[in-house]
């Protein structure tokens, strides 16, 4: 049997009873896998390593050693909730790590994208890399992840990479991979089973590297700053509008260049904000929806009188192709 095929006779889960009898079975065989010893999970707050997070707080409750690492390129108020959530409601032992200036150090001046995703990368590793070192030094022997089945699937059923990318040498974890058999949809089901609230479990992608693809260029924070508070006013107000659940992705983007505007009769010289939203299924082409102008609007007013170093709003029409979903 390849261990990373997903069981022929898995049915698929749909319903609450179906979370509780999969999270009754998966609680119990993570039990029996890592006995007494300690777990670590590198939480990042997205879907599948928070799912993975509660289920094993309900498996192994204080073994289980969740480092949530923030880079500085989080949005708005997304870190204080994987605190909030995990630390003082679910009672997880949660490492919270403030990268913020070690990332923005290592990325100042640096304005090609992909060099900034690699930095991204790199200094995620060795940040975590450092908790790990730690963690093993007690009695910390596994490595639990988010894989789910599409990233096996797209790994062509080889062993899929984990996440967090290499650990240090003479760092031997075992994996504990308690969703690797499941489909997102699916993980959607079992959070919600768990008690996850839908601000996690619903949560629209969110792209690795963060805010950093985002504020476009040389990041600099003032700019870093105004794309976070535009990225908040754009979010409160779709979801205000009720079209939150329609929309696959949407979020706003700053590029590295000034234009011209006029405020209390004085000119002015200050940066624009992009609005990006997109419908998608698979993210390989994506079609721009239609919202309502008076929703444009109201983003528009609020980024303008809201934001600082903030003069101008647009909305970006591009389809995919020709344009990406994101703007680096
Ligand atoms: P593009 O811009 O290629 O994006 O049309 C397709 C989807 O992928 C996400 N994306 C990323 N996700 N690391 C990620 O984890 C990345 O470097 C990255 N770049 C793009 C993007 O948000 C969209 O959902």
């Amino acid at each position: 049997m390849n261990p990373n095929k997903r069981p022929e006779d898995m049915e698929r889960i749909v319903t609450a009873e179906q979370a509780e009898a999969f999270i009754e079975k998966s609680v119990a065989e993570v039990r029996k896998q890592v006995g007494d010893a300690g777990v670590l999970l590198a939480l990042s707050g997205g879907v599948d390593s928070s799912v993975v997070a509660a289920l094993l707080i309900k498996a192994i409750g204080e073994q289980l050693l969740a480092v949530h690492v923030n880079h500085g390129l989080m949005r708005e108020g997304e870190s204080e909730e994987v605190v909030r959530v995990f630390r003082d409601e679910l009672g997880a032992n949660l490492v919270y790590v403030d990268a913020a200036d070690r990332f923005l150090d290592k990325l100042a001046g640096v304005s090609d994208p992909e060099t900034k995703r690699k930095i991204i990368g790199a200094e995620f590793i060795e940040v975590f890399d450092e908790e790990a070192r730690k963690a093993a030094e007690g009695n910390v022997r596994f490595l639990a992840q988010g894989t789910i089945y599409p990233d096996i699937l797209e790994s062509d059923g080889v062993k899929a990479h984990h996440n967090v990318g290499g650990l240090p040498e003479g760092m031997e974890f075992e994996l504990v991979e308690p969703v690797k058999f499941l489909y997102k949809d699916e993980v959607r089901v079992i959070g919600r089973a768990l008690g996850l609230p839908s601000s996690m479990v619903d949560r629209q992608p969110f792209p690795g590297p963060g805010l950093g693809v985002r504020c476009l260029g040389a990041i600099t924070r003032d700019r870093l700053e105004a794309l976070r508070k535009a990225d908040a006013i754009f979010r409160e107000e779709i979801v205000a509008a009720g079209i939150g659940d329609s929309i696959w992705q949407y979020f706003t983007v700053v590029p590295d260049m000034r234009a011209t505007g006029v405020r209390d009769e004085k000119r002015l010289y200050a940066w624009p904000v992009i609005l990006r939203a997109v419908n998608t299924v698979d993210a390989m082409t994506a079609t721009v929806p239609k919202i309502d102008w008076a929703v444009l609007e109201k983003v528009t007013t609020r980024i303008l009188s809201e934001v600082d170093g903030v003069c101008r709003v647009a909305y970006d029409l591009t389809p995919k192709p020709v344009g990406t979903i994101e703007w680096e």
